[in-house]
């Protein structure tokens, strides 16, 4: 069924320079994720993850606010109304726009504007790389609330964070700020707010400079071998150079030559050029 208009609004994005701004948008309840918003945001997200002026997606929050997690009243309590139906049918419309996020065909990024909590550690894992300001605050708040960091964001604490930090942040369920979040490594890097789009900016613009299937392929890989034995890793990612050179047979021999033959770029220090070829 396509979106209402009220649903539409729970999103907006705009397409700039082949970057797509996607941005959570109910500021008046801090971003967090009702199920109107969990739907609107797949329709989003599939629409442009083919479109050829599209390079790459950033993911913020309009206003002040990431996102705030998942919603208590709507995506909680009126889906819990309707029993275990309207329960599974809440997490599947959330979980599906992650999981899709995750394997995104573009690069991703997250720009964590402000408030992060809880349910918003899924997309926030889901994002390739996470650029947060400095007065940003990220907590596993759902142990204030009386429930456990559920809907993969226990995963994603224990994935990202150290042990000890992990078990602190989802049992006490203190806010840090950005700075904290860079050095518990749960994102890349912090910088004020006022520099962040501009850092955003300055990443997005070395990804867009990459070979697309190349990098694809790179961050699955990534993801994957997190969880393989060295022989299973080795093997998969035989396949997956196999698999990428199907897609972009003459990507990789392009690089080489500029190298070797025209010495117009060290790989050591930068990229080639993708968009020249012999
Ligand atoms: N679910 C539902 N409504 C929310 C949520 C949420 N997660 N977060 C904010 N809102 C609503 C508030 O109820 C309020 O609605 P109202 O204007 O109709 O009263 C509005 O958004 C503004 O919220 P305030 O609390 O007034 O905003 P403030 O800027 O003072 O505080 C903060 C922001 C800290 C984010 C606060 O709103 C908050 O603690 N929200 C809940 C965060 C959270 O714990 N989320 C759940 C994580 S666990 C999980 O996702 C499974």
């Amino acid at each position: 069924m396509p979106a209402t208009q009220n649903e539409k609004d729970t999103v907006s994005f705009t397409v700039e320079d082949r970057i797509a701004w996607v941005k959570y948008n109910r500021p008046e309840k801090r971003n967090a994720q009702s199920p109107q918003l969990n739907r609107r945001m797949y329709e989003v997200i599939d629409e442009l993850e083919f479109r050829e002026d599209v390079g790459l997606l950033v993911l913020t929050g309009e206003g002040d606010s990431w996102c705030a997690g998942m919603d208590l009243k709507e995506y909680f309590r009126e889906t819990e109304s309707q029993g275990l139906k309207g329960t599974r049918k809440a997490q599947s419309e959330a979980y599906r726009w992650w999981r899709r996020l995750r394997w995104y065909q573009k690069p991703t990024i997250a720009m964590v504007n402000g408030w992060c909590f809880g349910g918003a550690y899924g997309p926030l894992f889901a994002c390739d790389l996470a650029f947060a300001a400095d007065e940003a605050k990220f907590g596993l708040s759902e142990i204030n609330w009386g429930i456990l960091p559920g809907g993969g964001a226990t995963k994603v604490a224990t994935s990202s964070m150290p042990f000890r930090d992990a078990m602190y942040h989802a049992m006490t369920g203190e806010a840090i700020d950005g700075k904290k979040a860079a050095e518990w490594k749960l994102v890349n890097e912090s910088v004020p707010l006022k520099d962040l789009r501009k850092r955003v900016l300055e990443i997005a613009h070395v990804l867009l400079k990459k070979n697309p299937v190349a990098l694809k392929a790179t961050k699955d890989a990534v993801r994957r071998v997190t969880e393989m034995t060295y022989e299973n890793a080795e093997d998969y990612l035989i396949r997956a150079q196999e698999a990428a050179n199907f897609f972009d047979n003459d990507g990789r021999k392009e690089g080489i030559r500029q190298f070797i033959d025209e010495k117009s770029f060290k790989p050591g220090i930068g990229t080639y050029d993708v968009n020249r070829k012999k």
